[in-house]
C-alpha cells in the first residue's frame, strides 16, 4: 500500500475523511470529514487563527461564498481562471491535459505551456485516456473555466459563482474595510471559509478537491513606505528552491535564512520573506516534518494571472510534492481592476506630515470648439486632454497638441484647451495599496499532518500504528478508560473525564474492549495521553488530599491513576487531584512526561 493509500485507510476507518454521499454513488472531489477529522480541522484553523490574525494584530471576516458575475469578470477569473481539458474519442472521460503529459513524460511544469502544443506532446508520446486506454492523439486540448456558475434568484438575469478563492470576498470589500482600519496602511484582513473549483480530475483525496478550506490572509501595504517586522525572523532557515536552481542543471533546493534570502536576492519581496518565515514556524508547531517540506518558487508560466512573484510551500508525500500554501505578491492588481469595473474608489489617502505645494498643469477645453470639431467624441478628447496634461505637461509646449481615443488621433490647438500650470498646496495623495498574500489550502495541510505523523512501531510483540501529532494539534487531548466496569471504577473515570472536560481538555471515553485495544485506538486517531482508573485508584489517595477535599467541601476522592504517553507508551501514576492541570501543561508544552 503508499503512503496516500494507508492514509487514506486509516482515515475512513478511523473518522477523518471519507468520501461524501456514497449512499447515492457520491460525487468525486467532495469530501465529508468525520468527528477526528473535523476536530483536527478546527484546531489547525485555530492555531492559523492564533498566528496569522491574533499574533499578526489583523482583522478576521466572513464573506458570502457566492458572489456575482460581475465580480469575476473583474478579477479576471471569468476569461482567465481555466485548466486544459482533453477528452477521450472514445469513453468520453474528459482529464487534465497537462497532467497527462506530466505523467507520461519528464515535463514538470505543463500547465504552461500552449494548448497546442500540450495536443503535440500527447501524440508524440503516445498518451492513451487513463480510463479506456484508447489513444488521445488528435483530440483537441480546450479551455474549461474551474468555476462553478449558479444562479441568484429565480430565472437567469442575475449569474453567480461560487468562489474560487476566499480572497475576492476581502477584495471587493476593501473600501469599508479600509475604513474600518482607519485608512492606516499596512492593515490585514484573513479569512478562513470555503472555495470551490469544478477541478477536471479530482484526485488523492484531500489533495485536490472541488471543495475546500483555504485560510487567506490579504495584507494591504504601501509599497513605498510600509516594511515587514523582518527582524523578528530573520534568523529562521528556509529551504528555497528558487527559479534559477529549478532551471540550473545541477541546481537543487538551498538552506538560507531569511536575512540571507532577501539580502542575496534569491527572496525578491521582503514582505514574501517576512511570512515565509511565519510560516515555516507555523508548519513546524503543527507537525509538518520539516525533512519533508521547501519553498518552491513558481516559474514565469506557472505564476496566476494576478502575481508577480510566488512562493509555494510543498510538502512531500508518496514521493510527490504538494503545494499547500502559495504566498504572491499580488502587487495592485485586484484593487486596480475592482475600481475599473465598478466606478468605486479602491484607494487610500495618504496624508503628508506636512502640506507641500507644487506646481499642476490643468486644462479646460473650449467645447464651444472641440464639439463642432469632434462630434459625438469631444467629451472623450476633453477627458483625453485632461489625462495628458496630469501625465506629461510638456506635451503642452507647441502650438498643438494631439491625443489618442479610442485608437484615433484627434489634435487640438493648445489655445483652445485652456492650459496652464499653478501652484497648488496639498496635504496627501490617493494611493493604491499593494497586497501580500498567504493562500493556506486547509485540506492539504490537513493530508499532510497525518501522513507526516503517521508511525508504526511494534509494542508488546505487535505492529502498532499511532500518529504523533502535537498535542495542540490532536483531535482528542485524553483517553480515559476504567479498566472493568465493575466496583466502581466506571462511575470513577466518568467523574474523572467530566472534571477535565469541564476544564477545557478534549477527552474521549472508552469502556469497550481489552484496555490494549482502547490504547490502539487512542494511537491511531493521536490521542497524546490516555488516563486509566483501576483498583488502585479506588484506595485511598492519602490523608493531605483527603483532608484538602474535605475542606474545600468536594466529596472525597480516591488517589492515583495511570497515565500513558502515547509515543513512548511509557506510563506513570499521578493523582487525581490537579490531574486537569497536569494534563493541560503537559498538552501545551509547559511540562514533559520526563518532568513527572
Ligand atoms: N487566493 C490565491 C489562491 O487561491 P491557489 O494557489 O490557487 O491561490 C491556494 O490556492 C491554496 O489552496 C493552494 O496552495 C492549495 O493548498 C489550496 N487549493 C487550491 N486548489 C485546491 C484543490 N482543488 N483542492 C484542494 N486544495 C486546493
Amino acid at each position: 500500500m503508499s503512503e496516500g493509500e494507508r492514509l487514506t485507510e486509516l482515515a475512513k476507518r478511523r473518522g477523518f475523511y471519507f468520501p461524501s454521499s456514497s449512499a447515492y454513488g457520491g460525487a468525486a472531489g467532495f469530501w465529508t470529514y468525520g468527528p477526528q477529522g473535523a476536530a483536527l480541522k478546527s484546531n489547525i484553523e485555530d492555531a492559523w487563527r492564533d498566528r496569522y490574525v491574533v499574533k499578526e494584530g489583523h482583522q478576521e471576516i466572513s464573506a458570502p461564498d457566492v458572489m456575482p458575475e460581475p465580480v469575476f469578470e473583474a478579477s479576471g477569473h471569468l476569461d482567465g481562471f481555466d485548466d486544459m481539458i482533453v477528452e477521450c474519442g472514445e469513453c468520453g472521460a474528459t482529464h487534465r491535459a497537462d497532467h497527462l503529459v506530466e505523467d507520461n513524460t519528464d515535463i514538470e511544469e505543463a500547465e504552461s505551456l500552449p494548448n497546442e502544443e500540450v495536443m503535440d506532446l500527447i501524440a508524440e508520446h503516445g498518451i492513451e485516456c487513463p480510463s479506456c486506454h484508447t489513444s488521445l492523439a488528435d483530440q483537441p486540448v480546450d479551455n474549461f473555466n474551474l468555476m462553478f456558475e449558479t444562479n441568484i434568484g429565480p430565472g437567469s438575469s442575475s449569474p453567480g459563482y461560487l468562489r474560487p478563492e476566499t480572497a475576492q470576498g476581502i477584495f471587493v470589500e476593501f473600501p469599508q474595510l479600509s475604513e474600518y482600519a482607519r485608512n492606516q496602511l499596512p492593515f490585514g484582513v484573513a479569512q478562513i471559509g470555503k472555495a470551490y473549483r469544478n477541478e477536471i480530475s479530482p484526485r488523492k483525496s484531500l489533495v485536490r478537491v472541488r471543495e475546500f478550506t483555504q485560510a487567506e490572509l490579504e495584507h494591504f501595504i504601501d509599497p513605498e513606505e510600509n516594511e515587514p517586522p523582518l527582524a523578528e525572523v530573520e534568523d529562521v532557515v528556509l529551504p528555497l528552491y528558487s527559479v534559477a536552481d529549478q532551471q540550473a542543471e545541477d541546481g537543487g533546493q538551498r538552506e538560507l535564512t531569511v536575512r540571507e534570502a532577501v539580502d542575496d536576492g534569491v527572496v525578491e519581496s521582503e514582505w514574501v520573506a517576512y511570512y515565509l518565515g511565519v510560516s515555516k514556524e507555523w508548519y513546524e508547531r503543527i507537525g509538518v516534518d520539516m525533512d519533508r517540506f521547501r519553498y518552491r518558487q513558481h516559474l514565469a508560466g506557472e505564476r496566476a494571472h494576478y502575481a508577480s512573484d510566488c512562493w509555494d510551500a510543498e510538502s512531500e508525500v508518496d514521493g510527490d510534492w504538494i503545494e499547500i500554501t502559495g504566498f504572491a505578491y499580488r502587487g495592485d492588481y485586484d484593487l486596480s481592476k475592482h475600481a475599473d469595473h465598478s466606478g468605486e474608489d479602491y484607494t487610500v489617502f495618504k496624508q503628508y506630515d506636512e502640506p507641500i505645494t507644487v506646481e499642476r498643469a490643468t486644462v479646460d477645453p473650449d467645447m464651444s470648439y472641440l464639439g463642432p470639431e469632434f462630434g459625438g467624441s469631444a467629451g472623450a478628447v476633453a477627458d483625453a486632454l485632461e489625462a495628458l496634461a496630469e501625465r506629461n505637461p510638456d506635451a503642452f509646449d507647441d502650438d498643438e497638441v494631439t491625443v489618442e481615443v479610442d485608437g484615433e488621433s484627434h489634435t487640438v490647438p493648445v489655445e483652445q484647451t485652456n492650459f496652464s500650470v499653478d501652484e497648488v498646496t496639498e496635504n496627501g495623495e490617493h494611493i493604491r495599496p499593494h497586497v501580500i498574500e498567504p493562500s493556506f489550502g486547509v485540506g492539504r495541510i490537513i493530508y499532510t499532518v497525518l501522513a507526516h505523523a503517521y508511525e508504526t512501531d511494534e509494542v508488546d510483540g505487535e505492529e502498532r500504528t499511532y500518529l504523533d501529532l502535537p498535542p495542540e494539534q490532536a483531535p482528542t487531548t485524553v483517553g480515559v478508560f476504567p479498566l472493568m466496569d465493575k466496583d466502581g471504577m466506571a462511575e470513577l473515570a466518568t467523574d474523572i473525564a467530566g472534571d477535565l472536560r469541564a476544564a477545557g481538555l478534549s477527552v474521549t471515553y472508552d469502556d469497550s474492549g481489552a484496555i490494549g485495544r482502547r490504547y490502539r485506538r487512542q494511537d491511531e486517531v493521536g490521542t497524546p495521553y490516555c488516563v486509566t482508573v483501576d483498583y488502585e485508584s479506588l484506595e485511598d489517595g492519602g490523608e493531605a488530599q483527603r483532608a484538602s477535599e474535605s475542606a474545600s467541601g468536594d466529596e472525597p476522592r480516591a488517589g492515583t491513576v495511570t497515565v500513558r504517553e502515547r509515543d513512548t507508551t511509557e506510563q506513570k501514576r499521578l493523582p487525581i487531584d490537579g490531574l486537569a492541570e497536569t494534563l493541560e501543561q503537559l498538552s501545551t508544552g509547559d511540562r514533559t512526561f520526563d518532568d513527572l
